[in-house]
This record gives structure tokens, C-alpha cells and sequence, in this order.
């Protein structure tokens, strides 16, 4: 079953937990924590201490994507503060896989992302260890961007790859991601759909989310029917 990541980034901070609650109300199943550290991406958003904040006020996962530079010196603390799923972008680590077995080791779920440059071939040797794979079809740094038309071959790829090697990750996808580009994305394969923008809204937050998984949910079912 497709789920809606919806991403904090795009809420209204002063508010938090009734925008969590709102989005939930409308079918969010993740939340998703768009964490910046001003270096690998040109902005800067939250840390651990927002994840321990928010731990308490859903029973919700909470999908820690980082976007830092050196994501190994924080992930006891994002894993402390109460993230759930904790994923690391491919082009931050100089050893990845030992970077996947340290957010193993701390009891959360092992994400890998990549940007728009960065090819689906680069995370082969990994795939067996991650619990998802995380497409990015923005340059990651904001929300509100263009839908990148490139990321749809890239998630078509990997759900041939988890197929062909018998693996059962998560396809995620990430940036763009509205009403008029979620059909597509789920027809290529997408499982997690990360948006912020699209959700988002003062007073028509739950509505937006109810119409995106509606259009998610037709998107999957044919995309079903042409796997029969
Ligand atoms: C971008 C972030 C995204 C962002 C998506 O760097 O990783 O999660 O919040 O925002 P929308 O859905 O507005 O593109
Ligand atoms: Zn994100």
C-alpha cells in the first residue's frame, strides 16, 4: 500500500503538532523530517532536539532524511531523540555501509538517498542492507521545487533491481511530488511519497492530503493491474 510521507518543512513551525495532527487526520502515515545543516544543502532547518519534540505528539514513524554533511556524528542523537527511519544521502559518505550499519545498530530503519546526478547503479552493493531507497526529484535544500521528470526512470530501475535481486526495500521519492505528478510516480513504482507543499495548506491541510492519496491509491491499483 502507497503511503504519504508528508514533510514538516512546508507546515507552519509555530504549530507543529496540530499540523502533524491535521495531516494525519487526512491519511499521512510518516512523518517526514527534512533535516538541513546549511553545508551539503544551502539551507538549514531542525535537529534532534525538534524529533524529540515531535516524538511524543504522534504515534506516527518519524523519517529522519539528512541532509548533512558527516551524518555518522549525529545519528546516535537522532536515534536518541526517537527517529524511526533514518536515512543518509549516498554522496555525504565516504563509507556508507558502514554508515547504514551504525543507524542499524541503533535500532532505527536504514534509508539511502540520492540526489538528481547521482545514479541508481552507485547503491548496488548496499540494497541487501537498506530498509528503503530514497529518489530525490528536487535538488534537495527547499521545498515548493519542480518535479524532476529524470526520477522516474531512476524509481522504474530500482523496482526492477529489488525484483531481480530479491529484496524487498522501499521506493521513496522526494521533492515535487503534488497532485499532478503523484500519479506518475506511483505508476513507476514509488511506495513512500514525501511532500510538503502539496499538503500543506492553512485549513485545507487534511483535504489536500485526503485528494493526494486518492489519486495515489487509483495510481496504484493500475499500476497492479498491469503487473497481473
Ligand atoms: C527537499 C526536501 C523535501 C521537501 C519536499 O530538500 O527533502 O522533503 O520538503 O517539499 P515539496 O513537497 O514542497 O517539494
Ligand atoms: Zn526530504
Amino acid at each position: 500500500m502507497v503511503e504519504l510521507a508528508f514533510s514538516i518543512l512546508a507546515s507552519d513551525f509555530a504549530h507543529l503538532a496540530d499540523e502533524v495532527a491535521t495531516a494525519e487526520r487526512g491519511g499521512g502515515t510518516i512523518v517526514h523530517v527534512d533535516v538541513m545543516d546549511g553545508h551539503f544543502v544551502p539551507n538549514i532547518t531542525f535537529g534532534p532536539p525538534m524529533v524529540k519534540a515531535l516524538r511524543p505528539v504522534t504515534k506516527l514513524p518519524l523519517d529522519c532524511h539528512l541532509m548533512i554533511e558527516d551524518p555518522d556524528a549525529f545519528i546516535p542523537a537522532f536515534a536518541e531523540a526517537g527517529a524511526t527511519m533514518i536515512s543518509v544521502q549516498q554522496e555525504a559518505c565516504r563509507h556508507l555501509h558502514r554508515t547504514l550499519q551504525q543507524i542499524e545498530l541503533h535500532g532505527c530503519l536504514p534509508g539511502v538517498v540520492i540526489n538528481p546526478a547521482t545514479p541508481v547503479d552507485m547503491l548496488i552493493e548496499v540494497l541487501p542492507m537498506v530498509h528503503y531507497v530514497l529518489v530525490m526529484s528536487v535538488n534537495p535544500g527547499f521545498g515548493g521545487q519542480k518535479f524532476l521528470p529524470l526520477a522516474l526512470e531512476k524509481i522504474a530501475y530500482l523496482a526492477e533491481l529489488r525484483h531481480e535481486m530479491g529484496l524487498n526495500f522501499r521506493i521513496e521519492v522526494d521533492g515535487g511530488v503534488a497532485h499532478d505528478t503523484v500519479a506518475q510516480v506511483v505508476e513507476a513504482g514509488a511506495d513512500m511519497l514525501v511532500a510538503g507543499s502539496a499538503i500543506f495548506s492553512p485549513g485545507k491541510t487534511e483535504q489536500n492530503a485526503v485528494e493526494f492519496l486518492k489519486l495515489a491509491r487509483a495510481a496504484e491499483a493500475a499500476r497492479n493491474e498491469q503487473e497481473v
